[in-house]
């Protein structure tokens, strides 16, 4: 299959290249597309012939459902209660459209190859022109990341290409995502609601609105101490190349050292203004701010990859809420995560 690219202005989206794009999905293809988040693969959600797809492309375990993506919400205030909850509503209201995810029952006539089998569907409508009007033309689509499974999520055109070239119809290229980390995942199913995937919309913004929410325990271990091995962490958003994390600045700038006087490439993601400059390492200079280095956190990733980079040594990023993604994606990427400073 020849994969086609479209550019696409990001505030402005073409009628005509949304046109194309409403028309490839009608006939049950695949359409990679920028979020606010990061690409998403987008394919009709209610045709399960065209969702198969998706789950081909990516090598996705059909076990892992799909978040299903709208223009506006499914469901208003007048709704039943059992599909969508007043939580749902006071949420919606609040932060969509926006990245957030919502778990809730799923109602009849939703396939099942979007939601794994399961009784429960994922949905959110996101912040974006180009987003919002493929959906208005095409439907709400069954979406997840546009990349093959585990790896890095894609925040530009030329990411999604590499990862899945010949395998999907077309990219519309609105340029790099502002995000560029995953959606907040909340699971209203459960009481309390919890927070299955830490994101752009913090568990204390949740909490503001609907009361007391949780976090997935998997999630969490390993945020205040090693990991226990490296072996029983769920490796996934990762690069080729090995990623070390370390919460001592000493430790980062002599492991980088290390590294450099070793044949080994490496590539330095400098977030901590301690850490002393190494000579023969490429240096990144991170931003300081968490929802800055979330916008560069794939990008850096996937330049690594592209460099043929065999090392990304990175300072950990603070322990406050506001970098929680940031620390859960990285948490699952990494090899070595050190989080202690020994002193
Ligand atoms: O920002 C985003 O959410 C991006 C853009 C494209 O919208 N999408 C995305 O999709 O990250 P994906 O498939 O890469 O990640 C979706 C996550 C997975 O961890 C999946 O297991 C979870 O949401 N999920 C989907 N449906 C679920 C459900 N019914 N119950 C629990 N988790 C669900
Ligand atoms: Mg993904």
């Amino acid at each position: 299959m020849q994969t086609e690219v479209l550019s696409v202005n990001p505030s402005e989206p073409e009628p005509d290249v949304i046109a194309r794009a409403a028309k490839v999905l009608d006939q049950g293809g695949l359409v990679a597309f920028p979020t606010e988040t990061v690409y998403g693969l987008g394919a009709r959600a209610f045709d399960p012939v065209a969702v198969a797809k998706i789950f081909a492309a990516k090598g996705r375990p059909a076990n892992n459902p799909l978040i299903v993506h709208f223009a506006a919400p499914p469901f208003d205030a007048s709704s039943s209660d059992s599909f969508w909850p007043a939580a749902a509503q006071r949420l919606a209201a609040r932060f969509w459209p926006g990245p957030l995810t919502l778990v809730l029952p799923k109602p009849p006539g939703v396939p099942v190859i979007v939601t794994a089998g399961g009784s429960t569907w994922a949905v959110r409508m996101p912040d974006h022109a180009v987003t919002y009007a493929l959906l208005s033309a095409a439907g709400p689509l069954a979406a997840p990341s546009a990349n093959v499974s585990t790896a890095v999520s894609p925040t530009t055109a030329e990411h999604v290409l590499s990862s899945l070239r010949g395998k999907i119809d077309l990219i519309l290229d609105g340029g790099p995502c502002p995000g560029g980390i995953e959606s907040t995942v909340l699971d209203l199913t459960s009481s309390p609601p919890c927070v299955l995937r830490p994101g752009p919309i913090l568990p204390s913004e949740l909490s503001a609105v609907i009361g007391h929410v949780t976090a997935s325990e998997i999630r969490l271990s390993g945020e205040h101490g090693p990991l226990p091995s490296p072996g029983t962490s769920i490796r996934h958003y990762a690069p080729r190349a090995t990623l070390e994390c370390y919460r001592d600045p000493a430790e980062t700038s002599a492991r980088v050292n290390q590294l450099a006087k070793s044949d080994a490439r490496v590539r330095w993601l400098r977030c901590s203004p301690l850490a002393r400059i190494v000579l023969g390492a490429e240096q990144i200079q991170m931003s300081q701010d968490a929802p800055g280095y979330a916008a560069q956190l794939y990008g850096a990733l996937h330049d690594a990859d592209r460099h043929g980079a065999d090392y990304v040594i990175l300072d950990l990023p603070p322990d406050d809420e506001e970098w929680l993604a940031v620390r859960d994606r990285l948490r699952r990427a990494a090899t070595v995560w050190k989080n202690t400073v020994e002193r």
